[in-house]
């Protein structure tokens, strides 16, 4: 029955209405907040490109945990500035290190906030690559060696989820076998699956400080042409035991977040990067975008596409209006 007998503004016409009938919600135990941890105390060195946040030392990340929770926000994932970087990323796995510390901070003063960790290696080593390079490129086999220990050292400090993001084949198996060996089979593995190659992650590299000396990460992370693949990425990480995968970034990649839901079983998750927040922000300060309305937009939109839980720059804003 056509028009005029169907007119679809009649479930739009009161905000009762449209609550009745809205097919999505946003949750803010579905929210992650990413956060920079820094050495130091009483430190807040707010990152210029992406107003609002800041790298913290260990004392003002609880103090931020405690109102993160407050809100209701599901988790934050943590991302560690080092004061010191090597080629061996050494300190990427030190049972002292700058993200281990703040684990187990945060963990006994805010137990109930999940605390995931990024692991990846390019905040500590010393050229900014994701792992162990051997004649000018990143040699896969021995950086699993790394993400392992790293994996393990977060579990050991009491990480309630570990969140590959390098890159490498294998690396989820890998992760999965030696958490397993150290008594850590408990502890879920979110898997960065399909990880771009983004110019999206510019203020990204300002704020944890590990823009790559030479080159790109092309020759690991995927090309933003690349569907399938991303698909092969993602199945292959679900085999080697990803308990939840993540299309990152998020809405150039909605596309993608789409058919992962539809095709895998798992909860699926999206990273709405730096420069997805940054450049919203960009347009708010100049009066062109509404900014409670674009973060909303963005964050229904990732949601609708299918997924479940979005790591986001707006979480605690976002949470605020819920
Ligand atoms: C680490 C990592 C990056 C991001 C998350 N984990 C940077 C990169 O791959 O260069 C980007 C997150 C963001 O832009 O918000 N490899």
């Amino acid at each position: 029955m056509p028009f005029p007998e169907v007119r679809l503004r009649r479930l739009r016409s009161t905000e009762s209405m449209r609550n009745l009938v809205r097919e999505n919600h946003l949750q803010p135990a579905q929210f992650v907040l990413p956060l920079f941890v820094c050495e130091g105390e009483g430190v807040r060195r707010e990152i210029s490109s992406m107003p609002g946040n800041a790298q913290m030392s260990v004392d003002r990340i609880v103090d931020e945990c405690r109102e993160i929770h407050s809100l209701g926000i599901g988790g934050v994932i943590l991302f560690g500035i080092p004061d010191q970087k090597d080629e061996i990323a050494s300190g990427g796995s030190a049972e002292n290190g700058i993200v281990q510390r703040a684990i187990r901070a945060i963990k006994r003063e805010v137990p109930r906030l999940l605390v995931l960790t990024d692991v990846c290696n390019c905040e500590y080593t010393s050229h900014g690559h994701c792992g162990k390079v051997v004649d000018g490129d990143v040699d896969n086999d021995a950086t699993l060696e790394w993400l392992a220990a790293a994996a393990v050292s977060h579990a050991r400090a009491g990480a309630d989820i570990v969140a590959p993001s390098d890159m490498m084949d294998g690396r989820v198996g890998a992760i999965r076998k030696a958490l397993d060996r150290d008594g850590y089979s408990k502890i879920p593995i979110l898997a960065y699956a399909a990880k771009f190659s983004s110019a999206f992650y510019g203020p990204f590299r300002e704020a944890a400080e590990s823009a790559p000396q030479f080159g790109d990460r092309r020759s690991y992370q995927m090309d933003p042409a690349n569907a399938r693949e991303a698909m092969r990425e993602i199945e292959l990480d679900i085999e080697e035991g990803a308990d939840m995968i993540m299309v990152k970034p998020a809405m150039p990649y909605l596309d993608l977040i789409r058919a992962a839901h539809d095709r895998f079983d798992v909860p699926i998750a999206a990273y709405q990067v730096s420069g997805e927040f940054s450049m919203i922000m960009a347009a708010v300060r100049n009066g062109w975008l509404d900014y409670e309305r674009t973060m909303m937009e963005t964050l229904i939109s990732i949601r609708r596409a299918g997924a479940q839980i979005i790591l986001t720059y707006f979480a605690k804003d976002a949470a605020k209006l819920l």
